[in-house]
């Protein structure tokens, strides 16, 4: 199902994972037997408390000596239950933590704030995992600082992503689409915005997928993908952002932290995406993360395509000299 059309409101969300029924019949057994006894317990005091009320005021309570069977059965009940709980539990939750041995292996790193993928075959997604359908995935997962938590309501896996170590959670997806990928461990300013999407897609779409093979885009178009892919229009997206805005500065001259400044083009550009602690934009913090080895040269490319279609500074009538020259 299309993210798009997720617009329900059910009370648990989509079950598209070989584990999912599983922690779905825990999660109704829990909350049957919750349920239950809640019901019998309140019905009991208010039954008892109205019937065994004190009827005058000379009433003299009879003593109870107790019931050996009664005794036993609130004993045993209730052992017989939770010990059915924990098997139930323990059973699932082996299950969870042990990936079989056939799996396919996905790196994840988290880092203040955005997912970052990289596939077996080498390559790499931002915010995105895409899966096969019916295939064991297992994803290891580290941290790049603090600790974030890797959660897809829809498979009900939820696992802890920490720095210095790896953690793995594996699932088996049962339908084709995309579902929502959280980070749900409190990590920071941004924690909220670290969302991201599962597509789960036919083996061979995944094949082709991994290949590369994409409709044909324009540069253009392919360099606005890849900015909202990436995430940088969360930082560069307008006026006030984390990041200097992009648009409309191509060819014009960048205020640079130390008074010096550069002009912005593709030099300028690319340095910023692979070394962004090079050269630091007035007035801004030396906060961007690098993305050498994650975009491709060609991919670069594309970006710069797409920061450069978004236009020129509007020459200022003090600079005469600027905007008078013919270039070529
Ligand atoms: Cu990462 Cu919250």
């Amino acid at each position: 199902m299309d993210l798009m059309n997720q617009s329900r409101f059910g009370l648990l969300p989509e079950s598209v994972s070989t584990i999912s029924p599983k922690v779905d019949a825990l999660f109704w057994a829990l909350s049957a037997i919750s349920v239950f006894f809640t019901v019998l317990i309140f019905t009991l005091l208010v039954g008892l408390a109205w019937r065994y009320r004190r009827r005058s005021d000379a009433e003299v309570p009879r003593p109870i000596h107790g019931s050996v069977p009664l005794e036993i059965a609130w004993s045993v009940i209730p052992l017989v239950i939770s010990l059915a709980v924990f098997v139930g539990g323990a059973v699932i939750f082996f299950e969870m933590k042990r990936p079989p041995s056939d799996t396919l292996d996905v790196y994840v790193v988290g880092k203040q704030w955005m997912w970052k993928i990289q596939h077996p075959e080498g390559k790499r997604e931002i915010n995105e995992l895409h899966v096969p359908r019916g295939q064991n995935v297992r994803l290891v997962m580290s941290s790049e600082d603090v600790i974030h938590s890797f959660f897809v309501p829809a498979f009900r896996i939820k696992q802890d992503v920490l720095p210095g170590r790896y953690t793995q959670t594996w699932f088996n997806a049962t339908e084709t689409g995309e579902y929502h990928l959280f980070c749900t461990e409190y990590c920071g300013t941004d924690h909220a915005a670290m969302i991201g999407r599962v597509i789960v897609m036919e083996p061979e779409d995944y094949q082709r997928w991994l290949s590369g093979v994409s409709a044909d885009e324009t540069p253009v178009q392919a360099g606005e993908r890849l900015f909202a892919k990436n995430a940088c229009n969360t930082c560069h997206g307008g006026a006030g952002g984390v990041g200097p805005m992009l648009a409309g500065r191509w060819g014009g001259q960048a205020q640079l932290e130390g008074g010096e400044s550069v002009k912005f083009d593709e030099n300028y550009v690319r340095e910023s995406i692979v070394k962004p602690m090079e050269r630091i934009a007035a007035g801004y913090q030396p906060v961007m993360p690098t993305y050498q080895g994650q975009i491709s040269e060609e991919e670069i490319q594309q970006i710069i395509a797409y920061i450069r279609s978004q236009g020129a500074p509007a020459p200022t009538s003090s600079s005469g000299v600027e905007h008078d020259h013919a270039s070529h």
